[in-house]
């Protein structure tokens, strides 16, 4: 395929909307938008379709004739939206591709067995309604059938991300590193917010306190790693502070258990002073 392939995108969601936007402009065409049925969810198509220059179609009318097709449907729905496409096209030399983290190319397998090639594309990054970040240096893991990981490696680096490969075995505990590397660290500043009520600051302002030092400790961890960035009670060996700690946490008990956990995971992986003790304090609490 020397030529930019024309491309459909199935889904009109958070990466639907980035990446298309980001093959667009490396110059890949856009051809339609796919949706499904309901009106709420053609609706949506449509909008993201009009600002790709595309059409938007419900998957029950769609006849796929691009030369790639990209499933942005959420991880549940991808082998069941393939299959909906399966009858609507000749896939014989069609490239199919997925963006789900945790799951392989075999999602598609409706699609292979039609004789399309296919692979998982997935981009180690967050997207949420109404952001569009650039996916200028993001990682994408890549695997499937050779001609689809051929073509997947091509369209990423023309969007200027970095393909890597990954096995189909590796990708559950990839997306487990994934999840803590974004929507985890999004569940432990909602319980940090939670725990500064209890120190008398309202949340929302809790979040423009906390903004600084969240930005300093994501610069110190990029220049200096973990160990490196790494400040506070464990590293200093401050028993009695922990203990503290823990006895006002009583009033947050889930806040309480992440504390826990997350002293318990520097005990192991970072610096740390008074080891011992602070073992046995977090262990009996
Ligand atoms: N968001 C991220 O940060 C991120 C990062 C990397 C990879 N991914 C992967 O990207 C994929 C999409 O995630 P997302 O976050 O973009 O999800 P999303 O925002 O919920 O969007 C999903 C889209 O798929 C549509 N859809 C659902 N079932 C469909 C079907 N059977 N046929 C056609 N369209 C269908 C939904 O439309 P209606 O509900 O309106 O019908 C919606 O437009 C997932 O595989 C996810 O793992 C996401």
């Amino acid at each position: 395929m020397a030529a930019k392939p024309h491309i459909t995108i199935v889904g009109a969601g958070n990466l639907a909307a980035a990446l298309a936007a980001a093959l667009l402009r490396a110059g890949y065409p856009i051809d339609a938008v796919v949706a499904r049925s309901a009106g709420g969810s053609l609706r949506r198509a449509k909008l993201l379709a009009r600002n790709l220059g595309a059409t938007a179609v419900a998957a029950s009318h769609a006849q796929i004739d691009s030369d790639l097709v990209w499933f942005c449907v959420p991880d549940g729905q991808i082998s069941r939206a393939a299959r909906s496409l399966a009858g609507k096209g000749a896939w014989k030399r069609t490239i199919a591709l997925h963006s789900s983290g945790a799951l392989t190319s075999d999602e598609l397998s409706a699609l292979r067995q039609r004789g399309a090639r296919v692979a998982s594309v997935h981009p180690l990054m967050t997207f949420v309604r109404g952001s569009r970040p650039s996916l200028a240096g993001v990682p994408f893991a890549i695997e499937g059938d050779d001609s689809a990981v051929r073509l997947a490696r091509r369209i990423v680096k023309d969007v200027r991300g970095q393909p890597f490969p990954i096995k189909k075995r590796d990708k559950a505990a990839y997306h487990a590193w994934g999840t803590f590397a974004s929507p985890l660290l999004i569940a432990l500043l909602a319980t940090t917010e939670r725990v500064a009520v209890t120190a008398g600051v309202h949340r929302r302002t809790a979040k423009q306190r906390m903004l600084p030092i969240i930005a300093q400790t994501v610069a110190n961890y990029a220049a200096r790693g973990a160990a490196g960035a790494f400040s506070g009670p464990i590293v200093r060996g401050d028993a009695d502070t922990v203990t503290k700690h823990l006895r006002v946490l009583q009033q947050t008990p889930l806040a309480r258990e992440v504390y826990i956990a997350l002293a318990k995971a520097a005990l192991e992986y970072l610096p740390a002073g008074q080891r011992a003790t602070l073992k046995k304090i977090l262990t009996h609490g």
